[in-house]
């Protein structure tokens, strides 16, 4: 019988996570009843949203339950089917976790997406054509509304979700500005991307500092800003606002091990008029076709860059998301599996 290599959460953290909440665990895989689906994965993705997951705590989602695998979108491919509307070699998108295999009751909706890997390489299915890119697609057309002209800002700027939100935002005629750590992801968002500014955050220890770098690099203030950070970050767009300028809260990943983030300046809401919304794309699956129609045009036809930091094997997943969590990915943080 085959074996599965799987990750799983064993303990929930306080604060900053370790190596030690997860452990390797080898499965072996069991046999398909009628309508499952057996998945290998090529791939699996690393997103930030799993931390907020690891806690036992009020949330927009249940927690990951403990001794089970870890929760994570996969793209592979089919190596067995028992299900009519799938095939051996078909290339699918899911949620399969941090394992190897996956078997999967096709039968459920949702659950398994065929994809065309033919123009699109496997791997942006989990970045710019999938939820990372849905996600900014969703929080710039949807919330931050930009208008040709107009100055978006967005933090996490060479990320795999903000990278997505400054080209879409210079596609739609705005200024776009972006806010990442470190020389090389920002020259990487203004070079290779075509972002028209990158502020380096690091080099700025306090809020008064990142706001003046922040009126240079916008003259005309911002418009609509893309939320990925907070903390001194979003207090230093907020001083930067423009009156009726429109914030997609998106996340907020400075404060995920439980720093307090304090918003230092909420009378800005009022004084500005500012509309400020949260999101949680999966909760907007009605826009997923509109969004990746033009997401996977622009990838297939090069109009669409992104960069992804891969790490090798499932054993080397929870070291690259502790690495995600610190900023030590460049671009969508990728586990390959095969
Ligand atoms: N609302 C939703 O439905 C939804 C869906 C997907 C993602 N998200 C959120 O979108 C954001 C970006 O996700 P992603 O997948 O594209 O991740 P990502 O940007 O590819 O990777 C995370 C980046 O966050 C930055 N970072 C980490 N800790 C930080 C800190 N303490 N202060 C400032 N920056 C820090 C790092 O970049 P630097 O080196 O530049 O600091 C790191 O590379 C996250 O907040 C995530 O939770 C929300």
């Amino acid at each position: 019988m085959a074996i599965n290599k799987q990750i799983h959460l064993v303990s929930r953290p306080q604060g900053e996570p370790g190596t030690d909440n997860f452990k390797l665990v080898e499965a072996e895989l069991p046999a398909l009843r009628d309508g499952q689906v057996l998945v290998r994965h090529h791939f699996l993705s690393l997103d930030p949203y799993m931390r907020g997951r690891m806690n036992d705590a009020k949330s927009y989602a249940a927690p990951q339950p403990l001794n089970e695998v870890m929760i994570g979108g996969t793209v592979g491919e089919v190596v067995e089917s028992r299900n009519p509307g799938f095939q051996a070699g078909d290339k699918v998108v899911g949620m399969g976790g941090w394992q190897q295999f996956a078997v999967v009751d096709a039968n459920q909706p949702g659950l398994l997406r065929k994809v065309d890997t033919t123009h699109i390489p496997a791997s942006a299915y989990l970045g710019a054509v999938g939820m990372p890119g849905v996600t900014g697609w969703y929080g710039l057309t949807k919330i931050c509304e930009p208008r040709a002209g107009e100055t978006v800002v967005v933090s996490a700027a060479s990320g795999a979700v903000g990278g997505v939100v400054g080209q879409l935002a210079k596609a739609r005629g705005c200024r776009a500005v972006g806010i990442a750590g470190g020389p090389d992801k920002c020259r990487y968002v203004v070079e290779e991307l075509g972002f028209d500014a990158c502020l380096d955050y690091k080099l700025h220890k306090d809020t008064k500092s990142l706001a003046t770098a922040l009126k240079d690099a916008c003259p005309n203030g911002i418009d609509g800003y893309f939320e990925n950070v907070g903390g001194m970050i979003l207090d230093a767009v907020m001083l930067r606002m423009n009156a009726f300028g429109r914030m997609a809260f998106c996340g907020m990943i400075s404060g995920y091990n439980g720093e307090p983030i304090p918003m230092q300046y909420p009378q800005l809401i009022l004084q500005s008029r500012l509309k400020l919304q949260g999101f949680i794309v999966s909760e907007h699956m009605n826009v997923w076709p509109e969004a990746l129609k033009e997401l996977g045009t622009m990838v297939a036809t090069g109009k669409l860059k992104y960069r992804e930091t891969v790490a090798h094997g499932i054993e080397s997943a929870p070291e690259a998301f502790l690495g995600l969590l610190k900023g030590r990915n460049f671009g969508k943080q990728l586990v390959k599996l095969i």
